[in-house]
């Protein structure tokens, strides 16, 4: 017998015929009990034609994270609707829950096969609340399912900005849970730093705001834990005067890439004096581009219609590894002699390929000082240099191509840290959201932080729903 979900009586569970029970998977039973839990409208089954199932499942930047089938998605309008469903899910033994914010992961922690996927992507509203009292800051509240330009353009109507991330199609939530670096890094640190107040609905269903002085372990831990600990509704943000700002992008050729790299360098050597400034170097290779990628976007002038005009090609299967170093031209140069030879040696595998991208980002030591010990990073402690992010992406169209770069830039990975650490250069911290699967990032957040993680995964989370129920992404009880 097949169980028709959309249709059925809440009583459905206590009536279901036992061999229909039995083929009923895990993820299916967690969609019931959504269902039964009075749910049911705003869940999407893939028996439903049109109902939005396949839409969310399209709305994925990553190909590999599309191709994944959730047995249901549930698309929650409010905060009680995820208290709702994780008291439902919660009670029952088994079944994996995905959670997923903007959707803008390269690799599947944010949907799951055969089990509930939660989208977020209706808590999408940004409320700005304007001080009602002389040197307050202005807040602008983001529902966890906006993406970076929405919540912009809304902050920017009072001439407010936030610290925002910096492409406009990325989700607030996984970037802010992540740590998040900012074109306001300078003069803010990072996208969490920024946050006064996480909404969050934890396994036990309880809705809690997470703040300095309501429960400021849950604060801190939530500052760079990422999905270790309960589901994040809504980030109340300090917003600041918007400000002037002036952003362009500029294509240059191979050859004048010293010269670039060379500014690069010294800007970060200076950002300290000049915060406001930031800017990043990004090596670009395009097989099928009859010429050289070239884009000189004019000047913007806001930090959304930047973020609007980064560009984003969604649909492929990414391939990401990240590093830090310090800010050191030797590191740089080989990385550029590793970026050659990758393309060099994947000729034969071009046609399937999108493009190869080495990104270089400013990673100044100040920027871990403007919260030290406000969040579990750990960099107020081990970013002792200026330093740089490193991440490598290459943008594959096939299975095929996936596997061959996931395999060559891991060596290339390894040997550039083995390379960065031989000269001294070498710098502890990984950026969470720019690392590949394999790689172990809250590792680098230090052993204290580390412990500190897991006591208030304990205490928050004592059955570890989000650990084992949850699956996705990094998971702090994995870590040794
Ligand atoms: C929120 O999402 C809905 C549904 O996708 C969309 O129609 C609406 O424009 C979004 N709102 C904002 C502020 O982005």
């Amino acid at each position: 017998m097949r169980f028709v979900p959309v249709s059925v009586p809440v009583a459905v569970l206590s009536v279901l015929a036992p061999e229909a029970a039995a083929t009923a998977t895990d993820g299916l039973l967690g969609c019931q009990a959504l269902v039964a839990a009075g749910l049911g409208a705003s869940i999407l089954f893939p028996s439903t034609p049109g109902n939005g199932y396949q839409a969310s499942l399209d709305s994925y930047y990553s190909l590999i994270v599309r191709e994944i089938k959730p047995a249901c998605v549930f698309r929650p309008r409010t905060a009680q609707h995820v208290s709702k469903a994780i008291k439902a899910l919660s009670k029952l033994p088994s079944g994996k829950v995905a959670v997923r914010g903007g959707g803008h992961s390269i690799w599947p922690n944010n949907n799951v096969a055969d089990g509930v996927t939660i989208d977020l992507s209706l808590l999408n509203q940004t409320d700005v609340h304007l001080p009602t009292k002389p040197n307050a800051n202005a807040i602008a509240s983001v529902g966890a399912g906006s993406r970076w330009t929405s919540a912009l353009l809304e902050v920017e109507k009072y001439g407010l900005s936030i610290t925002a991330g910096r492409v406009g199609t990325v989700g607030v939530a996984g970037l802010t849970l992540g740590g998040g670096l900012s074109f306001h890094s300078g003069r803010h640190g990072f996208t969490c730093d920024d946050v006064t107040n996480y909404e969050v609905v934890l396994a036990s269903g309880q809705i809690v705001n997470a703040n300095g002085k309501q429960t400021p372990d849950l604060f801190k831990a939530l500052k760079g834990g990422s999905g270790n600990f309960g589901i994040v509704t809504r980030f109340d943000f300090a917003a600041f005067p918007a400000g002037p700002l002036y952003g362009r992008m500029v294509t240059a050729a191979w050859d004048q890439r010293d010269t670039i790299l060379d500014s690069f360098i010294r800007l970060i050597d200076i950002n300290e004096e000049h915060p406001a400034d930031s800017q990043i170097v990004l090596y670009m290779y395009d097989p099928m581009a009859a010429v050289p990628w070239l884009s000189d976007r004019r000047a913007t002038q806001t930090y959304g219609e930047l973020a609007a005009a980064s560009s984003d090609n969604a649909g492929d299967r990414y391939v990401w590894f990240s590093l830090c170093f310090q800010n050191n031209k030797r590191v740089i140069d080989k990385a550029t002699e590793l970026y050659q030879q990758l393309i060099d040696e994947t000729q034969g595998a071009m046609g399937d390929i999108d493009r190869i991208i080495f990104v270089f980002q400013q990673l100044p030591k100040h920027y871990a000082q403007k919260n030290p010990g406000g969040n579990v990073l750990g960099m107020d402690k081990t970013l002792t240099e200026d330093s740089i992010v490193w991440l490598g992406e290459a943008f594959a169209k096939t299975k095929e191509a996936e596997a061959l770069f996931q395999s060559k830039m891991a060596a290339l990975t390894e040997e550039l840290e083995a390379f960065a650490k031989a000269i001294g250069a070498a710098t502890r911290w990984q950026y969470i959201n720019y690392v590949n699967p394999m790689q172990d990032p809250l590792k680098s957040y230090g052993a204290e932080n580390i412990a500190f993680m897991k006591r208030v995964s304990a205490k928050y989370d004592p059955q570890g729903f989000f650990q084992t129920r949850v699956p996705g992404g990094f998971k702090i009880s994995h870590v040794k």
